[in-house]
């Protein structure tokens, strides 16, 4: 698979499923030579800068642990600290740091923004997400399935919960299509995928024989799947002022246990992107509470904290599918 070299990782439709299963069998592997103690660094000596224009624990950490392990050094830029944004522009950004790094990732808002800077880089950019696709979750809320399960990926099942039209929403549905999954998006119509991406996915889903609901009925949604999975009813960037909104039309689609129990699978799994609001010990989640009333919105603390719960195992696999994605398109 020479043909990821030196290529962006900016959106999955950029990739067949073939690269995609490649990415994910890559990831595999390097996790278990990691844990094995024969990881092989083919990244020393490389440069790679790490630009955040939103706040991140994960994606972060797992870009610079990745790059650590595989011998390579890191720069971050945080929301605030370079001229980016303020002073000078995505093209003019693009082109200095390309002529400094072998490789760059970038958060941001509009998808635009990415595209641009890998159009003007001159070396691989990667998608640490943006307001539309959220790439490198994909890849792991992929291998975490695929270790979770004892069927081939084209017989498992999902159901997606909640705000639909957001970069994991997209994200997840694509990739189900690509790789032949069943995947049920489950949420009021206003909030599922934009039709643009509903065709891309049934295109892709031609292909490869995926199965593709869209339904506002949770029982309907959930019937008999393997993994149960929400994010965030309110994104990044978008504005605080629409949280009573989102929660009004959300609340039917919030995790709890029954609706675990509504699957009809007693070995149903639950996943989350992370960060999650299961509880109010952080400040925005007792402002929420003392605003709304409610101590979780998208899952239950009873789901998340239960043994269904793989939420841990997916961060985790964030290091490991970074990794993959770092050595197949800069790697030695
Ligand atoms: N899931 C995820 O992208 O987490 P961070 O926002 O912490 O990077
Ligand atoms: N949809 C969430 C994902 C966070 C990892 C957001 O964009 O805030």
């Amino acid at each position: 698979h020479d043909d990821l070299h030196q290529r962006p990782f900016v959106k999955e439709l950029d990739f067949t499923p073939e690269e995609f299963r490649h990415l994910l069998e890559l990831s595999a592997s390097i996790k278990t030579a990691r844990r094995e103690g024969r990881e092989e660094q083919r990244l020393r000596g490389k440069n790679i800068a790490v630009i955040f224009e939103k706040t991140s624990t994960r994606t972060r950490c797992a870009f610079e642990v990745a790059a650590h392990q595989q011998g390579a050094h890191v720069t971050y830029l945080d929301p605030a600290g370079s001229q980016l944004g303020h002073k000078e522009s995505i093209k003019d950004t693009a082109r200095v740091l390309g002529r400094y790094y072998d490789g760059i990732e970038y958060r941001g808002s509009d998808q635009r923004l990415v595209e641009e800077l890998a159009q003007h880089a001159g070396v691989p950019v990667w998608n640490g997400l943006t307001d539309q696709w959220h790439p490198t979750q994909s890849l792991a809320d992929v291998l975490t399935m695929w270790e979770h399960t004892d069927k081939p990926l084209n017989q498992v099942s999902f159901a997606y919960l909640g705000d639909a039209r957001n970069n994991v929403g997209n994200s997840l549905l694509i990739v189900a299509a690509m790789l032949g999954m069943d995947v049920r998006m489950v949420g009021p119509r206003s909030l599922h995928n934009a039709s643009e991406v509903v065709d891309h996915a049934r295109r892709a889903a031609a292909v490869s024989g995926a199965r593709i609901t869209l339904t506002e009925d949770v029982a309907e949604g959930v019937a008999g799947v393997d993994f149960v999975y929400t994010d965030v009813w309110l994104s990044m960037g978008e504005p605080p002022e629409m949280w009573d909104e989102r929660i009004a039309v959300l609340k039917p689609y919030q995790v709890t246990a029954k609706t675990l129990e509504a699957t009809g699978n007693p070995a149903v799994k639950f996943m989350h992107c992370l960060p999650a609001f299961h509880n109010s010990d952080t400040t925005v989640g007792a402002k929420i509470a003392a605003r709304t009333g409610m101590t979780a919105l998208e899952v239950t603390e009873e789901v998340f904290e239960s043994s269904h719960s793989i939420v841990f195992d997916q961060a985790e696999n964030r290091l490991h599918t970074i990794k993959a994605v770092l050595v197949a398109t800069l790697g030695d």
